[in-house]
């Protein structure tokens, strides 16, 4: 089956072109500003100057020499740019034969087995004191799209889960509850249950400064293995977890494994003492093991056992790392941790290095989100809880279902609203580069225009009720000349730019970059809509129209669920 991409043009080109490799023209194609009406434009600067000429000449030459390629309508030379144009019947043709796989559509046809990695990627392990809160859903957002592109684009993927379920903070939320939980049971979402003694702990320690002392008392009976400690601790883990459970189900999250800080520290103990044995590590004058990492890696030192023996947070992770690779034999190892922990992640692959364990580790580090002030501060009055956030937007999103469809049953609108309420909350997280931090604004998050989920999901809708409305059965058996309208061009060029986002938000684990995608084919369509009736007299353009629509809305559909959103017909 015919089909035409970037690498179609490098290839293309690379003929005429020796002295650069088709990569590297690859890289070079750039795609030309909205004015100009060409696919592709190749600057001749880095050829010119390997062949001492000007840039303006080869340009020319290059024009001439590819002007009767199939594939290209359009080939011309302006100053140092070859401006390259695809013939649309190959975007069009090859989405509506390729389907769901036209984002991956080199993948497929060339069953391309090179390059297909074993990837661990773990998220968003949290610690079982506390519910989940906001940032964690950035976390979880950012793991589950990720691994969906990796696997849409065939890599095999383990989705990897740590709880943080020891240690002093654990100790806190015990403690109060010990002391003024009264041996109650849950009567309410149990994370929250448990996440509400931790303030409670700290609202009672900033009056009483002997609790401290207690909370550590519990962390040593706790390591002394105490019955009624280790009791008390399973039975609140668990609810934490139960409780974390529910919203990972909401959130469509499950895991292929699922590690535990108490089963792993002192496998990573062993290690340290194993490293010191080894000179690798050095011990303080008090007891402590550190690690000196400046010569070789320039980073400050840093402790891995504290003087009392007792371990610390990056303990754990030491062994962990060797676990996930006896685990699942990976080629790469990602952590979707947030950027407090940059410190921490350059530590730990610096530390695994110096062990010799030279693997593929990776840090898929995210900025805050705030709030607008004043909204849903929480009880601690500074992080806000995720299921608090995702309730939010749902009823914000039932508000806007009933006000324009009031006649639907009670069930249909909450099933919408649900639909479109994550849609909501998971584009506008996700339509930002996770490095950047930015302010989560519900009521814009929710809206039916502008830069969101809904707008995206209505745009998908819209084209579903076309097509219903037409009854025209689609194939790609059309009169192509009829597509030559300047806003079927320009919507049949974003087509042709699909899979290059694809592949460069593979490679950069970039996936805002396809949300951005999404927005500009959208807007592009909807100029498409308001210049262009599909539905129309004259059946043969009709026709033609109606498989352009449907390219549309099958490429947003791959972008959709790649990013974890759902489609509805209706909105
Ligand atoms: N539980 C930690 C926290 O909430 C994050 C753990 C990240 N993963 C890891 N392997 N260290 O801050």
């Amino acid at each position: 089956m015919k089909f035409i991409d970037k690498k179609t043009i490098a290839e293309i080109l690379v003929e005429h072109l020796s002295d650069l490799r088709t990569e590297e023209i690859e890289a070079l194609l750039e795609i030309p500003p909205s004015e100009i009406d060409f696919t592709y434009a190749f600057p001749c600067f880095k050829i010119a100057k390997l062949k001492k000429k000007s840039p303006d000449i080869i340009a020319k030459e290059l024009e001439n020499e590819v002007k009767h390629t199939k594939f290209l309508v359009d080939v011309e030379a302006i100053g140092p740019y070859l401006n390259l144009k695809i013939n649309p019947k190959y975007i069009l043709d090859c989405i509506f034969e390729y389907k769901d796989d036209y984002g991956r559509i080199r993948d497929v046809i060339e069953k391309r087995k090179k390059g297909k990695l074993r990837i661990v990627i773990e998220y968003p392990s949290p610690n079982t004191n506390k519910p989940l809160h906001f940032g964690h859903i950035r976390n979880i957002l950012l793991g589950k799209s990720l691994s969906n592109l990796l696997e849409y684009k065939g890599h095999d993927v383990f989705q990897v889960n740590l709880y943080n379920n020891r240690g002093i903070h654990i100790c806190k939320s015990m403690l109060a509850y010990k002391k003024w939980g009264n041996n109650k049971e849950p009567d309410k979402k149990s994370d929250h249950f448990v996440g509400d003694f931790y303030v409670k702990y700290s609202e009672m320690a900033k009056k009483d400064e002997h609790l401290e002392e207690e909370a550590y008392k519990i962390l040593r009976s706790w390591e002394s293995g105490d019955e009624e400690t280790l009791n008390l601790w399973k039975k609140m883990n668990n609810w934490a977890i139960e409780g974390f459970k529910d919203t990972f189900k909401k959130l469509d999250i499950s895991f292929d494994k699922e590690y535990f800080e108490s089963d792993l520290y002192l496998k990573g103990k062993e290690i340290i003492l194993e490293g010191l044995r080894n000179n690798k590590f050095e011990k303080a004058e008090d007891g402590a093991i550190f690690v000196r990492l400046k010569e070789r890696y320039n980073l400050p030192d840093k402790f891995l056992i504290r003087s009392d023996g007792t371990s610390i947070y990056i303990t754990q992770d030491i062994y962990l790392a060797y676990k996930k690779k006896e685990d699942y034999n990976y080629d790469r190892s990602i952590y979707v941790v947030a950027d407090e922990q940059n410190q921490h992640f350059k530590w730990l692959f610096a530390i695994l290095d110096l062990l010799g364990f030279k693997e593929d580790n990776y840090h898929l580090s995210y900025g805050m989100i705030s709030l607008p002030s004043g909204k849903m501060k929480s009880r601690e009055g500074t992080v806000v809880d995720g299921d608090d956030v995702i309730e939010e937007v749902e009823n914000l999103a039932l508000i806007e279902v009933n006000k324009r469809y009031p006649n639907i049953s009670e069930s249909e609108k909450l099933r919408r609203a649900k639909i479109i309420g994550l849609a909501a909350v998971k584009f506008y997280i996700l339509k930002y580069s996770a490095t950047k931090g930015f302010v989560f604004k519900p009521d814009e998050s929710i809206s039916f225009e502008g830069e969101t989920g809904p707008y995206i999901q209505y745009c998908y809708a819209r084209i579903a009720s076309i097509i219903l409305k037409s009854g025209i059965e689609i194939s790609n058996d059309i009169n192509w000349d009829l597509l030559n309208h300047e806003h079927e061009l320009f919507l049949m060029k974003q087509l042709a730019y699909f899979p290059e986002f694809i592949d460069s938000a593979e490679k950069t684990y970039n996936i805002h970059l396809i949300a951005q995608y999404l927005l500009t084919l959208c807007q592009v369509f909807n100029s498409f809509y308001s210049s262009c009736q599909v539905i129309s007299d004259n059946r043969e353009l009709e026709k033609a129209r109606l498989l352009l629509i449907k390219c549309v809305q099958i490429v947003i559909k791959i972008g959709l669920n790649i990013l974890g959103i759902e489609t509805l017909d209706k909105m």
